[in-house]
């Protein structure tokens, strides 16, 4: 599948490349399927765009807004990617609540988070479980260590092929998130990485040979958009 890589100034450059993907992105599917289904990153570096994203005029009905991974905590815990997300862009347009699909974080076992939320996009998008479905955009970010959405350096969840969803791990602490097959599937990925903190992994997730248990991000090899700030790629 095609990749693309760009080098923008900083963070503010890049969200707002970010921004005008999307917008493409958005009219496509609403021309075609009228509704658009966007996969939000985590971490810090997309809130700028969901900021940006909060200004669009769009028809909200429209648009729905899953997660590509999610700490294990409550929507109220500052490290929440839902709680950020909704708190730079959601609870600032006329989303309906039902076009927000939270990833669950109450159950007790992980593992039955992560099957619900596999279930819970089986049923979205009508396939069979086995059936991989295509989400419109899925953003992601990119970690100092390679990882991407929960997909951490040897891990298990790098493994995992013959599901949507599954457990993560970073410093044994759960997380939920999309599998790499998923993430693939998707009509176009855009990562957003920035900081020179970031070069190392970077360099060696674009290299045309790499282990993808040591920089996870080269797992994602589906159709992808890189926005990359000049730090970042040396
Ligand atoms: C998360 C994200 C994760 C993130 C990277 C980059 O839950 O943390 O999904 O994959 O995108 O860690 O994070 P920053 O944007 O904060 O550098």
């Amino acid at each position: 599948m095609a990749r693309q890589v760009e080098i923008w100034n900083n963070r503010a450059e890049i969200a707002s490349r970010a921004l005008l993907l999307c917008q493409l992105a958005y009219n496509e599917a609403i021309a075609k399927n009228d509704r658009f289904t966007i996969v939000a990153a985590g971490g810090s570096t997309p809130r700028v765009l969901y900021e940006l994203l909060a200004t669009k005029e769009w028809e909200w009905s429209k648009v729905h807004v899953f997660w590509g991974d999610e700490r294990y905590v409550p929507v109220s815990d500052p490290q929440s990617n839902e709680g950020m997300t909704r708190k730079a862009w959601l609870d600032l347009v006329a989303i309906p609540a039902s076009n927000i699909h939270a990833i669950p974080t109450d159950p007790t076992d992980p593992a039955i988070a992560a099957n619900q939320y596999e279930q819970h996009i089986q049923e979205f998008f009508g396939v069979a479980s086995g059936e991989i479905p295509q989400f419109d955009l899925i953003l992601l970010g990119m970690g100092d260590d390679g990882h991407t959405a929960s997909l951490f350096p040897h891990t298990k969840a790098l493994k995992v092929s013959d599901r949507l969803v599954t457990v993560g791990e970073k410093d044994g602490q759960p997380r939920i998130t999309m599998t790499a097959p998923l993430i693939n599937q998707a009509k176009e990925i855009v990562f957003m990485v920035d900081g020179a903190a970031k070069a190392k992994a970077l360099t060696a997730v674009l290299a045309p040979k790499g282990d993808v248990n040591l920089y996870p991000s080269r797992l994602i090899t589906g159709n992808t958009i890189w926005l990359c700030d000049r730090t970042a790629k040396v």
